[in-house]
Order: C-alpha cells, then structure tokens, then sequence
C-alpha cells in the first residue's frame, strides 16, 4: 500500500488549485509531476557543482562528470541494465530516433523491412517511416485484436529473414495495454531481427528488468516518471551497436579524428559506450534529477506503484462502464494495463469532454495522443485519456466520475 498523503506533501503542484478548484492531475503520461527531491537535485547542482563534464581538467568539472557517471550506474541498474548500456539523451523521442538512424542504412537497407505496431506510439513508428522513404526499405504495421491487445499471430505471419528490426511499445499511451514483448523479442530473435522497445508508459509504471525482457533497445523519459523534462534514457544491447557509427555525432562521441595530410580523408573514431551516442554537452542537471526521481521511485517499489494504478484504473473503469454511453479503449482486465483508461463518450466530441472537466479543476488530454494510426484503427477522430500515477487517490478517481456524469447529465 501506498501512503499517498504522505506523498502528496512532496508535490507542491497539488496543492494549486485551478479555476477555483482543487486540482486533479490525470494527464501523468504525457508527463508527470515533480517532487521537492527531484526540484532540489537541480537547484543543487547549478549552484554548487556546476561545469561541463568530460570537457576540463579543473575541479569543478571533474566532480560534475563523476557526479554525471554515477547518475549512468544509478538510472541503469533501475532497469536491471549495466552503467555502460544507458545513454543519455533528451526523451525517448530523440533516442528512438537515434536507434533508426544507428540501424538504417547500417543494419536495415534497400529490400529490408522493418515492423512496427498499430499501437505504437508516432515516436517508435515515424522515424521508420521516413527513413523507409529515403532509403528504399518497407515498413510493415503489425495489427491489434478487437480486444485491444497486439496481435502475435499477425505478428509471427509478418515475420521473415527480411526483417531487421521489429519496433513496439512496452505500453501502449492510448490504450494502455502491457504487450508481452518478452514474447515479441523471442521471435523476433528467431528471425535475426532486433527489436526496439518503446518503454516510455511502461519504465515510469511497472517493474522493468532489460534483460528479462531480453530487449534490444529500450527508450524512456525523466519527465514522465517524476524526473525533470530534457531527460531520457536509451538501454542498448552493448553487442548490437559496438560496431555501428552513431546516428548522431559531434563533441563527445569520438576518440579521435584522424585526418590525412591533405585533409581529404577524415574518418572519427568512435568513443566508448555509452559516450558515442550522447553528441554534445548533456543535460547534467536534467540527469541528477532523473538519479533523484529513480530514487523516490525505488523506496515506494515499482510493484507497489503498479498495485496502486491498478486500483485506479479499476475503479475509473468501473464508474465509467456504470456511467453507459461510454466505451472504453483497450483490454478490460485492469492487470494488463498500464495505469491509464481512453475512452469515447458517444455523442460528445473529446475536446469538449476534457474541457469541461477542465473547468472542474480535472486535468485530462484529449485528441489523439501522437498515435493516429492506431485512432484510424479503432475508428475514432480522438479520445479523452486519463492516466495516473502515485500521488493519485480514490477519491480524486470518484470526483472525475462524478464531473463526467454531471457534464453528460447522468448519476455515477
Ligand atoms: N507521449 C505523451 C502522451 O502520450 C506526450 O501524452
């Protein structure tokens, strides 16, 4: 069990109140809220250890690189990785965008294909796609079940030697599904591919361990797990891209670049892990705060968050099944979901829902959450999302329904 009062008193933020109410923040996946611990690990380092890290010789950087070194071990053994198989970079976007330009053109050519999901979320899915264009391989969309859950038949079917890289999320944003990417990443192996795991709604909600999950690649922000924003981690298999040149480059990646006499022929040689992939000064005080966010995490128990989003979403799923008129995307067992419940009012327009539970003091997103495929998929323009994480209450869950049913005039 979670003492969420006591937690709350980390959260200044909940105590504003908006539009003359009390807030209720249900729009924790598309970023969370920070506590006081994590607020301070940024105050601190600006003001007492702040230079660039492995740039200078003097003390102040030596201490800030050490300090940016430790944050790798601390944020990678939350999960279950090695200080050397997490990059820093700025969200998962950027690191999902570095894996495909890694892998295309290296590991994924003309005549290649490459799988993503319906549920992917646009960030794990339109790298791919552009990439595809530029540079002559196919991009096949791996279909889900009416149910909501991905469809590992259809998976198996699109899977061939041809595949290179098969790309899901571990959570679906929209639908809230935990996929089994366990099981994605045992076939895919079976056909040499790798696969690219988008665990952004996932690292910040249930027990990740990289290596049981046997994952590839795995991408996920701070500021979606009570981190600063400008924060995200990349988990890399080291033996699949020791030899690949980076997607990205600049100060910081190389060992040395070597040039011939004239200058014609230039060719870097790359740094170590994880330094080749993060280009340009990073963003020091955004990793402290990550280190401080893990933290907090950690003493309540990733477990414990999951139970207690759980409880959530049971309990949202509940009221809004009682409410009718509504239907609800996604699985409809609480324990495959992540902590979030979309859902379709009939006859209302999303934005219109969310915007009078706005003016209730209730914070939701609505539209189409950066996956518009899968939105294509379900048939729908959009939906109204609320997602949750550990500072919320029952009771904030019963006054959403409570707000819900008297904007579409009916009784919880
Ligand atoms: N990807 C984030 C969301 O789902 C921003 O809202």
């Amino acid at each position: 069990m979670l003492d969420v009062s006591r937690i709350r008193q980390d959260f200044p933020i909940l105590n504003r109140r908006v539009y003359g109410k009390r807030l209720v923040y249900f729009d924790n996946a598309a970023t969370s809220q920070r506590p006081v611990q994590v607020i301070e690990a940024i105050r601190r380092f600006y003001s007492e250890y702040n230079a660039n890290v492995h740039r200078g010789f003097h003390w102040l950087s030596q201490e800030a690189s050490r300090l940016y070194e430790d944050a790798h071990e601390e944020v990678a053994k939350f999960i279950g990785a090695e200080w050397d198989e997490v990059a820093f970079l700025r969200n998962t976007t950027e690191a999902l965008n570095l894996v495909a330009t890694t892998l295309a053109g290296s590991l994924v050519g003309r005549g290649d294909r490459v799988l993503v999901t319906l549920m992917d979320h646009h960030s794990n899915m339109l790298p791919w796609l552009t990439l595809s264009r530029r540079l002559g391989f196919r991009v096949d969309f791996v279909d889900i079940t009416e149910e909501g859950y991905l469809d590992y038949a259809d998976l198996e079917s699109k899977l061939a030697k041809d595949v290179k890289v098969v790309a899901v999320p571990h959570a679906s944003n929209v639908v809230g599904t935990i996929n089994d990417v366990r099981r994605v990443a045992k076939l895919a192996h079976e056909y040499g591919a790798l696969v690219v795991i988008d665990g952004a709604q996932s690292v910040p909600h249930i027990p990740v361990d990289v290596k049981e999950l046997d994952a590839d690649f795995l991408a996920f922000s701070g500021h979606k797990m009570l981190g600063p924003m400008g924060i995200g981690v990349l988990y890399y298999r080291k033996e699949a891209v020791r030899d690949l040149e980076p997607g990205m480059s600049g100060g910081g990646t190389i060992k040395t670049v070597p040039c011939s006499e004239d200058y014609r022929l230039c060719s870097p040689r790359w740094g170590d892990l994880p330094w080749k992939f993060e280009a340009g000064t990073p963003n020091v005080a955004g990793a402290l705060g990550l280190v401080e966010a893990v933290r907090y995490l950690s003493r309540i128990g990733m477990t414990n968050v999951m139970e207690h989003e759980r409880s959530l979403v049971r309990r949202m799923m509940d009221g809004l099944m009682g409410l009718g008129g509504i239907r609800i995307l996604g699985p409809l067992k609480p324990e495959d979901r992540t902590g979030l419940v979309s859902f379709v009012v009939k006859g209302y327009h999303h934005d219109a829902v969310a915007a009078g539970l706005d003016v209730m003091g209730v914070a939701v997103r609505s539209g189409l959450h950066c996956a518009h495929p899968l939105h294509q998929r379900l048939g729908i323009e959009g939906s109204v999302r609320a997602s949750f994480y550990i500072y919320n209450t029952l009771e904030e869950v019963d006054y959403f329904l409570e707000c819900l049913g008297s904007i579409l005039g009916r009784q919880t």
